[in-house]
């Protein structure tokens, strides 16, 4: 007898007026005030199927995502009951398809507790997919860092959201390559309440500030991870060569970046690779794509945790609230390789980071002087020969 396939459901929401547009086209064109008082009493349902997962060694897994239709905003101010209750029926709705564990994406793996009472609700084991997206962010940091030629073990870093689930374990497995890491949030008795329970046990330079631009001015290295629903990251505040690592969604770096500073290198650092030949077809327009304004076969780490532990029949709450455990980012990173997923090619601003980019990005530090540089590069940047 064939054993059936292991099922997933991941519950989505659109982070922005535009993607509310790719969830359902027939939105584009009408008003903020109509989209988002429908939005108030649309209910969740099941948005698509996901199929042609398949892992080197000929495992596949099938699943759903299912859409908790507000935006992160409403999901952050509306009761928390009401949407508490979105979400279940999400899973609920993945359940009933099938589905035997279930993620949570973006703001709906925030709101409340970090998962903990929705996965007390829940009919099926939930992840909020966190331990991969820490995993693919701290990859893709030092990844930036290699192509921006930053000697990291003199630079300093700033976790931006750092007394959260992601960017609290983000701190720590940070420390270690770096001279100093700079703690940022907003709740300041948290922020030194969690900076005091770390800092012993870090092996580098620590401190704390709520005033981001302070923290940013300071550093080489950015990871964001914050539930921030506005931009916190402003070019005006990055020093020449740096990289940033973006985690949030929605974002938090600015657009102006993109536009005023050709000399910063900007990553969104939680997208993944999936194997085998991914579709991702909209139930209701059935033989159509669901954009997810990302290039094919690719999706967000936190989407790819859960397709791993289906594929791995791990059907389990695997990561849950804001203690997280460094052992299973480190156990979920090996799990996603075994199962053929890869970090994704750099992309940030909807656009792909190509090669030339990233030359052109170095170059423009280099003329400018870059303090982030490496000390041969920045010698090179001041005009001494190269070897
Ligand atoms: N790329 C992916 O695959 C992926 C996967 C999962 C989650 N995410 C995204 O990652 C982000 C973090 O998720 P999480 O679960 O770690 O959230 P979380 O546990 O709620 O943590 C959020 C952190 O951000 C801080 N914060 C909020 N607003 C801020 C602001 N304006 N300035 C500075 N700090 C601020 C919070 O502290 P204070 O309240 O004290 O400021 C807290 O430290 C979210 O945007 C989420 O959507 C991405």
């Amino acid at each position: 007898m064939t054993k059936s396939l292991p099922k997933f459901c991941f519950v989505i929401h659109p982070l922005s007026l535009d993607d509310v547009a790719r969830y359902e086209p027939g939105a584009a064109g009408k008003g903020a005030p109509i989209i988002r008082k429908i939005m108030e009493w649309m209910p969740s349902y099941a948005a698509v199927h996901v199929t042609g997962i398949r892992t080197p060694d000929g495992r596949e897994a099938e699943g759903w995502f299912v859409a908790a239709p507000l935006l992160p905003d409403q999901m952050m101010e509306f009761p928390r009951e009401e949407v508490y209750k979105r979400i279940v029926r999400a899973i609920e709705i993945g359940a009933e398809l099938g589905a035997q564990v279930a993620g949570l994406g973006a703001f709906t793996g925030v709101v409340g507790d970090g998962g903990v009472t929705i996965a007390e609700r829940s009919p099926i084991p939930v992840t909020t997919g966190n331990s991969l997206t820490i995993a693919a962010g701290i990859q893709s940091l030092f990844r930036g860092a290699r192509e921006m030629e930053i000697d990291t073990t003199q630079a300093t870093a700033v976790v931006a959201g750092a007394t959260g689930s992601i960017g609290g374990a983000c701190v720590r497995l940070v420390a270690p390559k770096v001279r100093k890491v700079i703690l940022v949030a907003r709740n300041q008795t948290r922020l030194a309440k969690y900076h005091e329970s770390i800092a012993g046990q870090l092996p580098c330079e620590s401190s704390y500030t709520t005033d981001i631009s302070a923290a940013v001015r300071q550093a080489q290295l950015i990871l964001t991870a914050t539930s921030s629903t506005q931009d916190v990251i402003e070019p005006e505040d990055l020093q020449t060569g740096a990289v940033v690592c973006e985690l949030s969604l929605p974002h938090d770096v600015s657009r102006r970046v993109a536009l005023e500073r050709p000399d910063v290198l900007v990553t969104e650092g939680g997208n993944m690779l999936v194997p085998g030949n991914p579709r991702f077809e909209r139930i209701r327009e059935p033989g159509t794509e669901f954009d997810l304004n990302l290039p094919p076969r690719t999706a967000l780490a936190c989407m790819s945790e859960t397709m791993v532990l289906a594929l791995e029949r791990r059907f389990e709450p695997y990561t849950l609230g804001r203690g997280i455990d460094i052992n299973k980012v480190i156990e979920i990173e090996r799990m996603a390789t075994e199962c053929g997923f890869t970090l994704a090619d750099m992309r940030a601003f909807d656009a792909a980071i190509t090669p030339e980019k990233i030359r052109a990005t170095r170059e423009a530090a280099r003329l400018r002087g870059g303090s982030a540089l490496s000390p041969v590069t920045a010698q090179r940047a001041m005009g001494a020969p190269s070897t």
